[in-house]
């Protein structure tokens, strides 16, 4: 066996590259003749677990829950290389970033949740550059001080100088700006939920959850979340809503309500409100209005969600 097995040498040459498509864990039928597109197989005393792309796994009409991308790290590790799975494991852990590790005779494969891909690339990149002693800017989310005021309406101005609404170009300036400018001086104002993402010292990401209520159950209501144009699709938005939803939970909050996307919001669980018994405040948003049950969500709370006063503005 050749192959690198000093752990920087072999952190500084890892060059992590994401297989085109999603994969899933499955059982496969025992008895039935594998087919092609098993990318890997495990034996054990329960049964044949194979990843496999999602597409033959739905094809085959197998059952899954994890979607994963596969990342592979293309360096030539030998098998008995000491902890590069254990570096990269721990780095990603720390990007709250789950990960299932598979390897290979010549390399290391990872399979994250498919929203992470983008991040764990980054991550990994980091990791490399790190052990090339190449310093890179790491994302920092962290509540917003008053200094950053001024940084975080002007992003907020950049990313919705075309509104994800309408696609329309806004004029003057977006509602967004107004609508945040109003809920930092509202009396529903929380300090510990406006948090910012600070890349390099640069603030490139904001986002906020305001008091909002259903009756006089009190929940969080989200947004606006904005990252810089030029950052954005670069996980910013996911770090800053991923960091929400775990400071709520540590707060004893029971759920998040917020306005925006199916697509985007349901990677973090955000299911139409509707189906919750929560009704959006203007009837028209529909599935657009969508609400995240947290670990202290106690059912039962149905009714019409409230927004923080200065959301009257939209
Ligand atoms: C929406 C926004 C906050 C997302 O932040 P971001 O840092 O760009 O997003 P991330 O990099 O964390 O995105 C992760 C994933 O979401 C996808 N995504 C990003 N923006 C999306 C959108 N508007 N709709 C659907 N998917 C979106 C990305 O493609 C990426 O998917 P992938 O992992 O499959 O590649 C940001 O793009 C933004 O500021 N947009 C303009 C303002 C806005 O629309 N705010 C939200 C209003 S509800």
């Amino acid at each position: 066996m050749t192959g690198e097995k000093d752990l920087e040498a072999l952190l500084a040459a890892m060059h992590p590259v994401q297989r085109g498509g999603e994969y899933v864990y499955a059982v496969w039928p025992e008895g039935r003749p594998l087919v092609p597109g098993v990318e890997a197989a495990v034996r054990e005393a329960e049964g044949l677990t194979v990843v496999l792309p999602r597409a033959v796994a739905d094809r085959e009409g197998l059952g899954y829950d994890f979607v994963g991308a596969w990342i592979t790290l293309e360096v030539h590790s030998a098998l008995e290389a000491v902890g590069l799975t254990a570096a990269v494991s721990k780095a990603l852990a720390e990007a709250r970033i789950s990960c299932n590790v598979l390897a290979g005779f010549h390399h290391d494969h990872l399979l994250v949740p498919v929203a992470d891909a983008p991040r764990a690339l980054e991550v990994l990149a980091g990791l490399s550059a790190g052990s090339r002693q190449v310093p890179r800017p790491e994302l920092l989310v962290r509540s917003e001080a008053p200094e950053d005021r001024a940084a975080i309406l002007a992003l907020t101005a950049d990313a919705f100088a075309v509104s994800p609404a309408t696609g329309l170009k806004a004029e003057g300036e977006p509602v967004e700006v107004r609508v945040l400018r109003g809920l930092f001086e509202s009396k529903e104002y929380l300090p510990e939920f406006s948090l910012v993402a600070v890349l390099d010292g640069e603030v490139v990401g904001h986002v906020i959850s305001t008091r909002g209520w259903v009756g006089d159950h009190g929940l969080l209501g989200l947004g606006p979340l904005a990252v810089t144009p030029r950052h954005q699709r670069h996980g910013v938005g996911s770090a800053l809503m991923k960091e929400t939803i775990h400071r709520a939970n540590a707060a004893g909050e029971s759920g998040i309500a917020l306005m925006g996307s199916p697509e985007y919001y349901s990677r973090f669980g955000f299911v139409p409100a509707t189906s919750l018994g929560v009704l959006p405040p203007d009837e028209a948003c529909g599935d657009y209005f969508q609400l995240l049950p947290l670990a202290l969500w106690p059912g039962g709370v149905h009714g019409t969600f409230r927004y923080a006063e200065p959301f009257a503005l939209t």
